[in-house]
């Protein structure tokens, strides 16, 4: 028996991504390529990513990168079982470029398509990296998305908790902006945090304490300006100790959402013997968050699972296995008329 192989395509945001990932009978992924390209130069002059731009340059970059992605891989398209494509949830320009192309392919190749949500992708991923069994949780933390799901299986997953207002990597960038420092504001803010003092300011945990799993951080952004604005000049010392303190609260809010995601888990699983919380998208960098990601783990007894970065950021290899798995369960493809969704929960 030979494994199934898939040719992924990731476009729904500012990251262009072609991969081909292997599935073995025995279940286990392999990557055998799997290309990137950030559009981040193109959209760090405008401190967000521009739309227009980013599908502009899907349809600049996509067709070459599905060629590299086959040539690493050493296939061509009548090797592969089938194509996945993202369809949502993203900017519905770049969305239309990747699935367009995918159906473009799948329908020239004679191969089944597969539309693939974006999260789906992402919360497959440690299946792929890690051989993880279902069910597990997982905490999305990126740049559009803050979300804890429930993983119980193929297309089968629960929301339990998502924010009300901003993103948890839009905090970062907007805190970044205020205090002047560069575009994306993730990396920025933690550096600059290194040499603060996380006990100067003391922001707000929102929804700390509450019984349901949400998130809030619109309400942290505006006590940052507000201590920012109270301060003038701004020295180096003083952003270094808001970034502290923001990232302090930050901290203090995931521990004490997540750490009730984990004792729910626990109630509604109890004989599953080794649970698994696993972190994914871009503030999934952040070394301070892991750190007490990874602590809070060790107390409540689960595995901390934190695939490589590469993997936790938007990339194809993701979308290529969401589209393996359903193929390896036998689960129907998509019909050429499925349409881009730039919302899809
Ligand atoms: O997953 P991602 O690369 O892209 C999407 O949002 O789709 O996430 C990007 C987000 C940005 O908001 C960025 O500021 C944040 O992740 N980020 C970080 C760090 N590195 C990236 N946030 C906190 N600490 C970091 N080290
Ligand atoms: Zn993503």
């Amino acid at each position: 028996v030979r494994p199934l192989r898939i040719l992924g395509i990731e476009t729904s945001c500012d990251e262009t991504a072609a991969a081909v990932v292997l599935r073995h009978p025995d279940g286990r992924g392999e990557i055998v390529s799997d290309v990137v390209l950030s559009q981040l130069e193109e959209h760090s002059a405008y401190g967000g990513v521009v739309p227009e731009i980013a599908a502009r340059a899907h349809v600049e970059a996509l067709d070459t990168l599905i060629e590299e992605a086959l040539l690493r891989a050493k296939v061509s398209l009548a090797d592969v079982d089938a194509i996945a494509a993202t369809a949502g949830p993203g900017l519905i320009g770049g969305l239309l470029v990747g699935l367009m192309t995918g159906k473009a392919i799948a329908r020239a190749a004679g191969k089944p398509l597969y539309a693939v949500n974006h999260l789906e992708g992402h919360a497959l991923t440690a299946r792929l990296t890690d051989g993880l069994s279902f069910p597990y949780l997982m905490l999305l933390v990126s740049g559009g998305h803050t979300q804890l799901i429930l993983v119980r299986g193929v297309g089968n997953y629960e929301r339990w908790g998502t924010t009300i207002d901003d993103a948890l990597g839009e905090a970062f960038d907007k805190t970044a902006k205020l205090l002047g420092l560069p575009y994306p504001g993730g990396p920025a803010v933690e550096k600059a945090a290194l040499t603060g003092n996380p006990e100067r300011f003391s922001f707000p945990r929102p929804l700390v304490g509450e019984v349901r799993l949400d998130f809030s951080f619109s309400g942290l952004k505006t006590a940052v300006r507000q201590a920012a604005t109270s301060i003038a000049p701004l020295t180096e010392q003083d952003i270094a100790d808001i970034c502290a303190s923001f990232q302090n609260a930050v901290s203090r809010t995931l521990k004490d959402r997540i750490g009730r995601g984990l004792a729910r888990f626990r109630e509604e699983f109890g004989s599953v013997a080794k649970p698994a919380l696993v972190v994914a998208g871009g503030v999934a960098a952040n070394q301070v968050l892991r750190g007490t990601l990874q602590a809070l783990c060790n107390k409540h007894g689960f595995d901390f699972i934190a695939p490589p970065l590469r993997l936790c950021t938007d990339n194809a290899a993701m979308i290529a296995w969401a589209g393996l798995e359903r193929l390896a369960e036998g689960l129907p493809s998509d019909d050429l008329a499925t349409a881009p969704r730039s919302r899809w929960p």
